[in-house]
């Protein structure tokens, strides 16, 4: 299982560009924590039952397989060449990308891919496969978006569920393994309701408020400073919509963390919206880090 050693960090490669992208983040971040990595290509066509090998008399370089073991060579290269001394290996597996994903989760330490692949839509965002694995996966998954600002901290987004705990573990583990600091940031519309039908109170005290929100954020931060003594930690609690607040950080981050639910038991199954818009909108790379059940 994924707290295992050898748990590899496996990223899912399609043969675009993008892919190759989430193939260096996913080889440097091997690298970082002593993890095998592991090229995934899923391959569809055997499950269309399209002819997968060249027709008799073609050159042996032809046909589909051929060219998925070609995608799959090539991203193990361009891994080795990133991150030199990282034991790689390369495989395909019949099946839909997200499945073929989601059923590397539960054994990854990692999963990581690129924001978009070779589907055609150039009004996505963010591609279907992206979506999907960050939706549903047993592990942690990093998806390869603008750029890793050096320098800068890893941002996590606090919004105060039990679910916050996770995320920022893996936050804090991760400025760890990067020498960065670590700002955890809580963004709050307005006093919190305690159901549905709650009424708003008119006038509320600002400042009472505000040290709420602080508390919320000293509550989702206990214990880290202790757990991670290297690392600085900031924190930030601004009036504003999570997701903007979260997207505006990503533009000096080295990375964003978010949570993969929201609060209620309904959104249960979902990717949150908060999440789902920073995953959208970042300007750097972000992992979207599910609570474990
Ligand atoms: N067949 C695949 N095998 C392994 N990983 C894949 C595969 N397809 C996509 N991925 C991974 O998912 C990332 C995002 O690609 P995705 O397919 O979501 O975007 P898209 O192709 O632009 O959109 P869509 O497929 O929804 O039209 C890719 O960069 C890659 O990391
Ligand atoms: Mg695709």
């Amino acid at each position: 299982m994924n707290s295992a050693n050898s748990a590899a960090v496996v990223v899912g490669v399609d043969g675009s560009e993008r892919a190759l992208r989430a193939v260096r983040l996913a080889a440097a971040e091997a690298r970082r924590r002593h993890r095998p990595l592991r090229v995934v290509h899923a391959f569809i066509w055997p499950l269309l039952r399209v002819p997968v090998e060249p027709p008799e008399g073609a050159p042996p370089g032809g046909g589909l397989r051929h060219q998925a073991e070609q995608v799959v060579a090539d991203a193990v290269a361009a891994a080795e060449a990133a991150a030199p001394g990282v034991p790689v290996t390369g495989e395909i597996i019949d099946g839909e990308a997200a499945a073929v994903l989601l059923g590397e989760s539960p054994a990854a330490a990692l999963i990581v891919l690129g924001d978009r692949g070779l589907g055609g839509f150039a009004s996505l965002v963010v591609g279907s496969v992206a979506v999907q694995v960050t939706t549903y996966a047993d592990c942690p998954v990093l998806v390869a978006r603008g750029e890793e600002h050096a320098g800068g901290p890893v941002v996590v987004g606090v919004d105060g569920s039990p679910a916050s705990r996770a995320t920022v573990e893996f936050a804090a583990e991760q400025a760890s393994l990067r020498g960065a600091a670590l700002h955890a940031l809580h963004a709050y519309r307005h006093p919190a309701s305690s159901g549905p039908g709650d009424m708003q109170p008119l006038v509320y005290d600002e400042s009472a408020l505000r040290g709420e929100e602080d508390q919320v954020l000293t509550e989702s931060l206990a214990g880290v400073a202790d757990r991670y003594p290297d690392v600085p930690i900031t924190h930030r609690a601004v009036r504003k919509r999570p997701a903007a607040a979260l997207t505006e950080a990503s533009r000096d981050a080295l990375l964003v963390v978010v949570g993969g639910r929201g609060h209620g038991p309904l959104t249960g199954l979902l990717l949150g919206s908060v999440s789902h818009a920073v995953l959208h909108h970042s300007a750097s790379p972000v992992a979207v880090v599910r609570a474990p059940e």
